[in-house]
């Protein structure tokens, strides 16, 4: 495993990091057990993983909890969030206040080593820092967490606006971020705002739904070739990646999706979320490889660079529009 130090929390962290939400919350999205779920965070840790992410709003507190019963405390570092939205009436500073101590509870932990709102879009984003981010640093005077984090929600915002906000603040020690292949506009907005700032990243969204379902890679390269916005060519094909795929490249799509977002500068945490312990082995590996080699970085910064948006869609949501990024 390779670690680095995340921002200024001055923490020395896994690149890889356990992503216990997404669509597969440890396997428990696809009716794996509890026993299951737990291995999983164990061979994870045996790997040299010691980033764990979850939330309040994935269920996956209670299972994380158990799986680090087995670690010593100070061996990992345990990220969670507070449910964000201004329509749930938990998002006043006692609701949340209230879940914070619930997520103790639920990991059955003394502290939470970085303590987030969870999906901040931008409109709220005053009402996290006036309202609710000084209520949290009470709480954290009293030792329950030691940084606060946020968290974009990026379908919702494509252009980053809440963690650019974030980056300058110097409330926030930790930014999650939306950033992939065909979603690159975090390198220019938000990212040298991080680094002046040493604000740590977490970087969500690596493989999701895109880079790991052939048919959605196709799906939405059809759509874009439509409305103009990639070559025909990629439409063309049922295996529009290929291209990455060779020797001295990537061995697979999501190869080559970790190893792009891995070796972004101002990147620092990547984190995947599996339920699957042959990917959890694979990503890993993945994540520690070198770069992909320049002539592929080159080729997906000009086809790919100006896309805004693809491929953060949810199940059973459609996925926003791909504005041009002028
Ligand atoms: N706003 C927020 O705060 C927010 C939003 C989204 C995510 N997150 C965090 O980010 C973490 C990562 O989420 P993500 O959705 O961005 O994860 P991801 O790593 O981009 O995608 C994971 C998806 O890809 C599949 N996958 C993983 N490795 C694979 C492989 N080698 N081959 C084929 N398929 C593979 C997984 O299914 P399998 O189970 O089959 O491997 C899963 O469906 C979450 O767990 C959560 O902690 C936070």
């Amino acid at each position: 495993m390779d670690y680095v130090t995340l921002g200024r929390t001055g923490m020395r962290v896994s690149v890889a990091g356990l992503g216990c939400g997404g669509f597969s919350q440890l396997g428990l999205a696809q009716g794996r057990s509890e026993a299951d779920a737990i291995a999983i965070i164990r061979q994870a840790f045996e790997l040299g993983v010691n980033f764990f992410d979850t939330a309040a709003a994935y269920g996956t507190e209670p299972v994380l909890g158990k799986a680090i019963k087995s670690m010593r405390r100070e061996d990992v570092v345990i990220a969670t969030k507070a449910p964000f939205s201004f329509s749930n009436p938990r998002s006043t500073p006692e609701g949340i206040v209230a879940s914070l101590d619930n997520s103790l509870h639920q990991l059955d932990t003394d502290y939470i080593d970085i303590y987030q709102l969870h999906g901040v879009p931008p409109n709220a984003y005053n009402h996290a820092l006036s309202h609710l981010a000084p209520v949290l640093l009470r709480e954290k005077e009293k030792g329950k967490f030691h940084y606060l984090g946020i968290t974009e929600t990026a379908p919702h915002d494509l252009e980053h606006q809440t963690v650019q906000r974030a980056a300058q603040d110097r409330v926030w020690d930790v930014v999650m971020v939306g950033f992939h292949m065909m979603h690159q506009n975090a390198r220019d907005r938000v990212f040298p705002l991080t680094r002046a700032s040493r604000v740590g990243t977490l970087l969500m969204f690596a493989v999701r739904n895109i880079f790991s379902q052939a048919e959605r890679l196709t799906a939405t390269m059809g759509e874009l070739a439509a409305a103009g916005e990639v070559p025909e060519w990629l439409a063309e094909t049922s295996d529009p990646l290929s291209f990455l795929i060779h020797e001295g490249g990537a061995s697979t799509v999501p190869d080559a999706a970790y190893r792009f977002v891995r070796h972004e500068p101002g990147v620092d945490v990547v984190l995947f979320g599996t339920g699957d312990s042959e990917h959890l082995r694979t990503n890993i590996a993945s994540i520690l490889k070198p770069p992909l080699p320049e002539d592929d970085r080159r080729q997906l910064a000009t086809l790919f660079g100006h896309l805004v948006g693809v491929g953060l869609d949810a199940p059973h949501l459609s996925r926003p529009r791909p504005p041009r990024n002028s």
